[in-house]
């Protein structure tokens, strides 16, 4: 059967410079322990994608290296910096340095597509809202929409072009770094593929490191330089799909090995010379 992407397996990064670094990280809810020291690295310009069963804490993870949630206990660093540490305003030159697309958009219904996607160049204050404007529309340009989606709201857009405008918003402050949790999940095939192609373009056009939750495994083929499994309240690993396969545990054998994972994983028979960075 054929793979609805084409896939090329991609390598690590032959020169790894960490950019995330999240060590001994604990997270409970109460006696809840979501994270049991977890230890997790992100390097400049890779596609790191996150996988992990449902409530295995991949959002909450997500939340805490970008200072929405805070950790029980443990340390995130982020282009060097604690984000923990740092008084109001280099905290917010340090947020602006990343984007992040939500798993459920959480765009605000009440402001029409373009308002979502100025609205962190807004609150920066530093351009005249004319620039403002265009920049926006360049966005949405960048990611397949256009001119004529600009008015509309939230309430009036497809599932796929939901995910779009999250993501010109994550891209809204030209950002280094960019979160994306489940970017297709509840599509189809087709527009699956079309994200999966247009986050790649971003990638490579933009520089772009990118962290990644995803069920999916065609789109985690497609794009993961590494991919980090969460089972047991830890980062299991995080590695190429090929070397995570040759792990013996329960997560993996369900995930990658089951019937879905070995028709996807099929396209990873590619020698290991013709693997691109
Ligand atoms: N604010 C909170 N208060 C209490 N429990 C929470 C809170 N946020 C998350 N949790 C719990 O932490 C666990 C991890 O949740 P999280 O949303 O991170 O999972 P996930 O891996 O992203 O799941 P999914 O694949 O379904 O999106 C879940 O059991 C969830 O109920
Ligand atoms: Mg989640």
């Amino acid at each position: 059967m054929k793979a609805r992407v084409p896939i090329k397996p991609r390598a690590p990064l032959a020169q790894p410079e960490p950019i995330i670094e999240v060590r001994d990280l604990v997270k409970r809810y109460g006696d809840f322990t979501v994270h049991d020291h977890l230890d997790l690295d992100v390097m400049r310009g890779e596609v790191l994608s996150i996988v992990g069963g449902s409530g295995s804490g991949k959002t909450t993870l997500l939340r805490q290296i970008v200072g929405l949630e805070r950790p029980t206990s443990g340390s995130i660093r982020i282009f060097g910096q604690d984000p923990a540490s740092l008084p109001a305003a280099a905290l917010q030159a340090l947020r602006n340095r990343w984007g992040m697309q939500f798993q459920h958009g959480a765009l605000f219904s009440a402001l029409s597509v373009i308002d979502n996607v100025a609205l962190p160049m807004r609150e920066l204050r530093a351009l005249p809202d004319d620039l403002i404007c265009k920049a926006a529309l360049l966005k949405l340009e960048m990611v397949g929409l256009s001119a004529k989606d600009a008015d509309k709201r939230p309430s009036d857009l497809s599932g796929g072009m939901i995910k779009r405008v999250g993501l010109a918003r994550a891209l809204s402050l030209e950002p280094e770094l960019v979160f994306l949790d489940e970017p297709t999940a509840g599509l189809d095939p087709r527009a699956s593929d079309d994200y999966v192609a247009l986050i790649d373009e971003l990638r490579a056009e933009l520089g772009l490191t990118v962290v990644m939750v995803t069920h999916d495994l065609d789109t985690l083929i497609a794009l993961s330089n590494r991919v980090a499994v969460l089972a047991d309240r830890k980062v299991l690993a995080a590695a190429p799909i090929w070397e995570l396969v040759k792990i013996d545990h329960p997560f993996i054998h369900e995930y990658f090995l089951g019937e879905r994972g070995r028709r996807a994983l099929l396209a990873l028979r590619v020698p290991a010379s013709e693997q691109e960075s």
